[in-house]
């Protein structure tokens, strides 16, 4: 055995590497120039298309120097061809190939005619003297020409001791073929060795019959109609279809295949030259399967992204479940039902979505059929009603016609029509899983137009199914813990009081999508001795549960400083020292007014902490703001160095004038943007126009219809002074 060091040895194993880099794109990647020559006069009779791309614009037949010289053949440089066998010319070198000699083939550059540049090209040629051939075919040669994409390579292969087994592997490896279209059915006339070695057919087995016999059950047919189609129109045609060996064995083999003609240009022939491309296709394939997967895998990462960061914006239940189908359909299945059960356990009406949407009325009608399916006798063995018992985590039926009737919910024949004639090949079912428990179940479905659901989209679904199962319930936490801060703050506004002299009227109204139920009070309460009477309208900061429970707190504080009759700054300065003094931790703005009787009308005290100013339509219709006494906000006193209330505005109102106090929700809805000012002006406007006589609540209700938007929740008090 040589030493690892010893110098013959690496020569070898250098050939060894060069070969194995040079051989496969011959072999493999060539596409492959041929020439037929006749050894008898020497001449040229046939070219193929790329040949004649070698040799461009000349007519044949011609002899092989005029070929050679017009496609400016030369040896390659470099290369010391054995002593006595040194060709006198290139034509010579092709001739002596074309007889098949040296037997394995030769390299040769020639003119790429057809480049835009003049480089030489290098290419291994190989002669194929139809030895066995019929009479006719008998003196002519094959010259072959496949390209070499490394001068060096191939001068290495040339030079190297293991040259002639390599090169006799090259001349092993792609077979040739021809074929007599005036024999019926276009049987092979010849074949050379190599045909023996790819296929396993003799000569004998192979000559006689249409090559067809290559062909098998996986043999793409389209294939087959091209070359058909090529055949009958006398056009040459490169192409790569399965075919299959002796044994059985399956082989991808590029197949090239020329016209050859006489001298009137009558097709004589066709030659077929063959290469077996399995290992390029096959790893081609995989290349493109492991591309496809990668691309499958960013895609469901960009679909997880897309369907988070929507259902991140969405508080609605609906919502969630139409976000999570169109994250679905079209992308994964044909079409989805979700279902869900409510705070009972009671299956809500489902949400089914399919791709042909509703603009197609036949399909239309067959969703709201399953809908009704759904909703009214679900089948206990289906997947839904499995996954919705938590019987199981996943179901993946890949092929719904034969899957066991329990396992697709098949078991009843309207159900199942109705389930086929929506389309059906295969479907998932997973639970919409919570920390609760089971919300619901996602059941997609794929028709037969698409492949089965696999695995992979098993495991797709259950990923967006629990982000939208987690988000789900914490809307249902949100809108039952919603729900209870309204309620709370209905509760505890109070109900108006009769006071003598003045007409009231109070509305609170909550935000449109109950998102922002909170702080907004009103109250009105008559003060000691029975004459005055206090009024209030604040905003405590937030908008939840805690927020609408302060707002209580806040408002019984109110009240209680207010009830001795104190002047309302004293009252709002009260309420400062007792949060400051018993850490409550609170934040408001609130307007706090007493109105005191008068023989005119009555006398307004009133004093601002940090709340929009209230506004008073006098008798004529005049609407003045009330922007006096603004102090700071309620529960930020003891951040302020100087904390101390301004006195209270005080003003007389004639009788007929109406006072309005209102938060912020109020101007803030007669805009598309909240804006104070203009929504100052806006209700000063309205209230301006109103009819002379309208009543507080009349005063109200157009100031509340005006609204167009609803994002927070208005509380407003009207009081005329009658
Ligand atoms: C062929 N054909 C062929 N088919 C195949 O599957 N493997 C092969 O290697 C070859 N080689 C080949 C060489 C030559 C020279 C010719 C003319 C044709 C094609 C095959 O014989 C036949 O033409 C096609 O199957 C289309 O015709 P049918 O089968 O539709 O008659």
């Amino acid at each position: 055995m040589p030493r690892p060091s010893d110098p013959a040895a690496r020569a070898r194993r250098d050939a060894d590497a060069a070969l194995a880099t040079l051989l496969p794109p011959l072999v493999h990647e060539a596409t492959a120039a041929v020439l037929v020559v006749d050894l008898d006069n020497r001449q040229v009779t046939f070219a193929n298309d790329l040949a004649r791309q070698l040799a461009p614009g000349r007519d044949l037949p011609m002899t092989v120097d005029d070929w050679s010289a017009a496609a400016g053949l030369e040896d390659v440089e470099g290369i010391e061809l054995p002593e006595g066998a040194t060709p006198s010319s290139p034509a010579e070198s092709l001739l002596r190939v074309a007889q098949g000699e040296p037997a394995t083939g030769e390299a040769i550059t020639a003119m790429r005619a057809t480049a835009a540049t003049d480089a030489r090209e290098v290419l291994w040629v190989l002669g194929l003297p139809l030895e066995g051939a019929p009479d006719a075919l008998a003196n002519l040669s094959l010259v072959v020409f496949l390209p070499a994409r490394n001068a060096q390579l191939v001068a290495g292969v040339q030079e190297s001791a293991m040259t002639l087994r390599d090169r006799a592997v090259l001349a092993t490896r792609v077979s040739f073929t021809i074929t007599d279209p005036a024999t019926p059915d276009n049987p092979l006339v010849w074949v050379n060795p190599a045909f023996t070695e790819t296929t396993g057919y003799t000569f004998d087995e192979a000559v006689g019959r249409n090559c067809r016999f290559l062909q098998g059950p996986d043999t793409d047919e389209r294939v087959i109609d091209e070359i058909r189609a090529s055949l009958a129109a006398e056009r040459p045609l490169t192409t790569t279809l399965l075919n299959y060996a002796k044994d059985g064995r399956r082989f991808w083999n590029e197949l090239s295949i020329s016209p050859v003609r006489d001298h009137e240009g009558k097709v004589t022939h066709f030659v077929g030259v063959q290469a077996d491309v399995t290992a390029r296709v096959e790893a081609q394939q995989a290349r493109d399967d492991a591309l496809s997967q990668v691309a499958d895998a960013a895609d469901r990462l960009a679909l997880l992204a897309d369907f988070t960061s929507r259902m991140a914006m969405s508080q609605q239940p609906q919502q969630i479940l139409e976000l999570l189908a169109d994250a679905l359909v079209p992308r994964v299945g044909t079409w989805c039902v979700i279902v869900t059960l409510d705070d009972g356990g009671t299956i809500a009406d489902p949400y089914v979505l399919h791709e042909a949407g509703d603009t197609d009325a036949d399909v239309a009608r067959r969703i709201a059929a399953l809908r009704a399916v759904v909703r009214e006798q679900l089948p206990e063995t289906g997947p839904i009603m499995r996954v919705l018992r938590g019987e199981t985590r996943d179901i993946l039926v890949t092929d719904y016609d034969s899957a066991d009737p329990g396992e697709s919910g098949a078991a009843d024949d309207e159900r199942t029509s109705l389930i086929t004639e929506l389309g059906a090949r295969s479907l998932v079912a997973v639970p919409l899983l919570a920390r609760s428990g089971i919300l619901g179940c996602v059941m997609l479905v794929a028709d037969d137009q698409r492949p089965p659901l696999s695995e992979a989209d098993v495991a797709l679904v259950q990923d967006v199914a629990v982000r939208a199962g987690l988000m789900l319930e914490n809307t249902r936490l949100y809108a039952r813990e919603r729900a209870a801060a309204a309620t709370l703050q209905r509760s505890l506004l109070p109900r108006l009081p009769t006071v003598e002299g003045m007409t009231v009227a109070a509305e609170y109204v909550p935000a449109a999508d109950e998102a922002a139920v909170g702080g907004d009070w009103y109250d009105v309460f008559p003060l000691r001795g029975g004459k005055a009477v206090g009024i209030v309208v604040g905003d405590v900061m937030g908008h939840n549960i805690d927020s609408a429970a302060r707002m209580g707190k806040l408002s019984t504080i109110v009240r209680s400083y207010g009830w001795p009759g104190s002047d309302p700054h004293v009252v709002l300065t009260a309420v400062d020292e007792l949060l400051d003094g018993s850490n409550l931790d609170f934040l408001a703005t609130c307007v706090y007014a007493t109105l005191t009787p008068t023989e005119t009308g009555a006398t307004l005290r009133y004093s601002s902490a940090g709340h929009p100013p209230a506004v008073v339509r006098e008798p004529d219709g005049t609407v003045r703001v009330l922007d006096g006494s603004r102090g700071p906000m309620i529960g930020i006193s003891r951040l302020l160095a100087n904390s101390s209330r301004p006195a209270d505005a005080v003003i007389e109102l004639e009788r007929g004038s109406t006072l309005i106090c209102f938060t912020d929700g109020l101007t803030d809805a007669f805009g598309p943007e909240p804006d104070m000012d203009e929504g100052l002006a806006e209700l000063c406007r309205l209230t301006a126009s109103a009819p002379a006589d309208a009543t507080p609540r009349r005063l109200i209700e157009t100031l509340t219809r005006a609204a167009v938007r609803h994002g927070d929740d208005v509380a407003v008090v009207a009081m005329c002074i009658d």
